[in-house]
């Protein structure tokens, strides 16, 4: 076994870096970023397969930093043209209708697709990426819906509509990796683009409206936080929270199961406004509108006329990702958590079986499987409990009228069954070549009674979970908490590196679990949660526990989404809401408010007049070698 020798760090190197790192922050520096730090390694310990330096937390650094040897490069940022189009503007005077065409706001997971389709290029692709949701102070020139209500016309709303959903760009690697402009495959996807509807909730009454009355065409997606792929190259996009994009005022006058379904959604909020300008989105009057959100979404990116379709075979909740794992019998299982604290993670398993060749053809295997959520046992084993009619207590009975409604409300099903609640369930990874199941479960302070799945009551710092299964298809399992975050006081079991709130995992094909960190914007740089600095990305390795810290970001924002060619060499990583921090930051001077509202960072164009963006950022070795190795 190779060992990894590291040096300590003396604490007056240390305060002397932290110095120079604060001073960096209110420095204006250049976009492209690279190791600005000395290389300091923290991390003790053996592992076969992580043979970098780590480098030490990022205490408020208005920049990204990867290891020596490594370079980070801002590579698409909100705003930026997908294809040949308008260029982003500093003020964010760009229109709807340019917002249209160009990257969404705030980039969450992502995905690389060789081209040619399905081949092993690591030279030239496609990039996927979600936009879950956006900041309208920063969106428009002049602020958002909170600052002028009454001013607030449907050409806001379809720009903040615009901005969200997903980016197809084409990538190729030249002089180094460039976005193809133009191409014929680029492609936004957005909230308002047409979809269908498949599986048992089409054309069911749960999801009629009037402008939709045989239940088969839904518009747009949103608040698309993860992601996933399928085994013949399709993409999947997750909508995780929906609930907040609906008008609901008129409670008390809906049918009391109508109310319980809606509270136990937590249905209503009008987060944008939306509902002033599209009454769709006003659930008093348009009440199946929120049922046709919370899907797992299915689309071709090899084709860019492909209508996404919505897979409601999948289930109605908050969906964080989904990964999946091929059974012996060429059964698929598609694992996904429902991201709110106690909710469940749940498998779906196709009843048809894949024949291995590739192709979106094979989308209709995820209209007909079973539903399935997760009961962990205190001995460290579990089962998977169908969800379908006539199970254990789903029934007329107990309320529940027909497989679609089952769908529809499979929280409520879940509950049923009564299903293990989690510390909100993040990201799930299956292990690609044990098949071992890792699930984040990021955090939880509303717990006040711990037991084996959580293990910590008030768990303000999270842990990951792993499941251990014969065969993809299984309907038990075996499980063990892999470890937990946070410091020594809390009891966590971190070896190395630590870190708080895990979210974005993915483990990549030498078997390296990639740990992505969402401290929450009220938490980051304070009290205990000062220890972890800025959010960051860490590189495990699963067998031996060893944890090293790969990436940090810039101040307020948050880490998620990671993805790599398939030769290892290029890895992309999301930044999501850099600048987001909260205002006692700022009132106490740690932070200085540069010119733009409602931000404390103007990374990553560093401009006075400009505003924060989040950014896709490409990662490679300076000897082109294997990410991580
Ligand atoms: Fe969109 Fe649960 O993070
Ligand atoms: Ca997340
Ligand atoms: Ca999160």
């Amino acid at each position: 076994m190779k060992k990894t020798k590291q040096q300590a760090i003396s604490i007056t190197e240390l305060l002397a870096l932290r110095l120079s790192r604060r001073q960096a922050l209110q420095a204006s520096m250049a976009s492209f970023v690279a190791s600005l730090l000395p290389n300091i390694s923290v991390a003790q310990g053996e592992s076969d397969i992580l043979g970098f330096n780590s480098i030490p937390v990022a205490d408020l650094l208005d920049e990204v930093v990867v290891p020596e040897g490594y370079q980070a490069q801002i590579f698409y940022c909100w705003g930026d043209p997908v294809s040949d189009g308008p260029a982003f503007k500093m003020d964010a005077s760009n229109t709807a209708n340019e917002q249209l065409v160009q990257a969404g706001m705030h980039h969450d997971a992502i995905q690389f697709f060789p081209l040619p389709a399905m081949s092993h290029s690591s030279n030239h692709g496609l990039l996927v990426m979600n936009h879950e949701y956006i900041d309208p102070q920063l969106l428009h020139a002049e602020g958002g819906f909170a600052d002028s209500p009454l001013r607030y016309d449907m050409a806001k709303t379809r720009k903040e509509q615009y901005a969200h959903g997903i980016s197809v760009i084409e990538v190729k690697k030249q002089d180094g990796w460039q976005i193809c402009r133009p191409s014929d495959y680029a492609r936004r996807i957005n909230a308002a683009t047409a979809m269908s509807v498949s599986g048992p909730v089409a054309g069911s009454n749960l999801i009629k409206t009037t402008a939709d009355p045989k239940g088969q065409e839904i518009i747009g997606t949103f608040n698309n936080c993860s992601n996933g792929i399928t085994p013949w190259g399709t993409y999947l996009a997750c909508e995780e929270n929906f609930h907040g994009y609906f008008k609901l005022t008129e409670l008390k006058f809906a049918s009391e199961a109508q109310q319980q379904a809606w509270s136990r959604y937590a249905m209503g909020g009008d987060y944008y406004g939306w509902a002033k300008n599209e009454e769709r989105f006003n659930l008093d009057k348009h009440p199946n509108e929120g049922n046709r959100f919370g899907w797992i979404i299915e689309f071709d990116p090899y084709n860019p006329q492909s209508k996404p379709v919505k897979r409601t075979a999948l289930g109605r909740f908050a969906h964080e990702n989904v990964a999946h794992n091929v059974a012996q019998d060429g059964r698929i299982a598609f694992y996904s958590g429902d991201d709110a604290e106690f909710e469940y993670i749940y498998k779906f398993i196709t009843n048809g079986s894949w024949d291995g060749t590739v192709g979106a053809h094979h989308g209709a295997l995820l209209d007909d499987g079973i539903l399935h959520v997760a009961k962990f046992y205190e001995d460290g084993t579990g089962e998977w409990l169908p969800l379908q009619m006539n199970q254990p207590n789903i029934n007329q009975e107990t309320g529940f009228d027909s497989e679609a409604d089952v769908l529809v409300h499979a929280r409520m099903a879940a509950d049923a069954r009564s299903a293990t609640p989690l510390d909100r369930p993040e990201w799930i990874s299956v292990h690609p070549k044990t098949g071992e199941v890792f699930v984040s479960l990021t955090k939880n302070s509303a717990r006040t009674k711990a037991n084996a799945a959580n293990p910590r009551s008030n768990n303000h710092f999270g842990h990951i979970i792993k499941l251990v299964e014969n065969d993809a298809a299984s309907r038990t399992f075996n499980w063990e908490v892999f470890v937990k975050a946070g410091d020594d006081k809390s009891g966590a079991t971190i070896k190395g590196d630590s870190y708080a709130n895990p979210d974005g995992l993915m483990i990549d094909k030498r078997g390296v679990l990639w740990v992505q960190t969402d401290v929450s914007r009220h938490q980051m740089n304070k009290g205990n949660f000062s220890q972890f600095g800025n959010n960051q990305m860490l590189a495990v390795d699963p067998v031996t526990g060893l944890t090293k810290r790969f990436l940090t970001g810039p101040v307020g924002c948050e880490i998620t989404g990671v993805t790599m060619t398939p030769d290892q060499k290029t890895m992309w990583v999301n930044i999501q809401h850099p600048g987001d921090v909260p205002t006692v930051l700022r009132e106490k001077g740690i932070i200085k408010t540069p010119l733009t509202p409602n931000a404390a960072s103007n990374w990553p164009d560093k401009q006075a007049n400009g505003r924060p963006r989040s950014a896709t950022v490409l990662v490679t070795k300076r000897d082109g070698g294997v990410i991580g190795s």
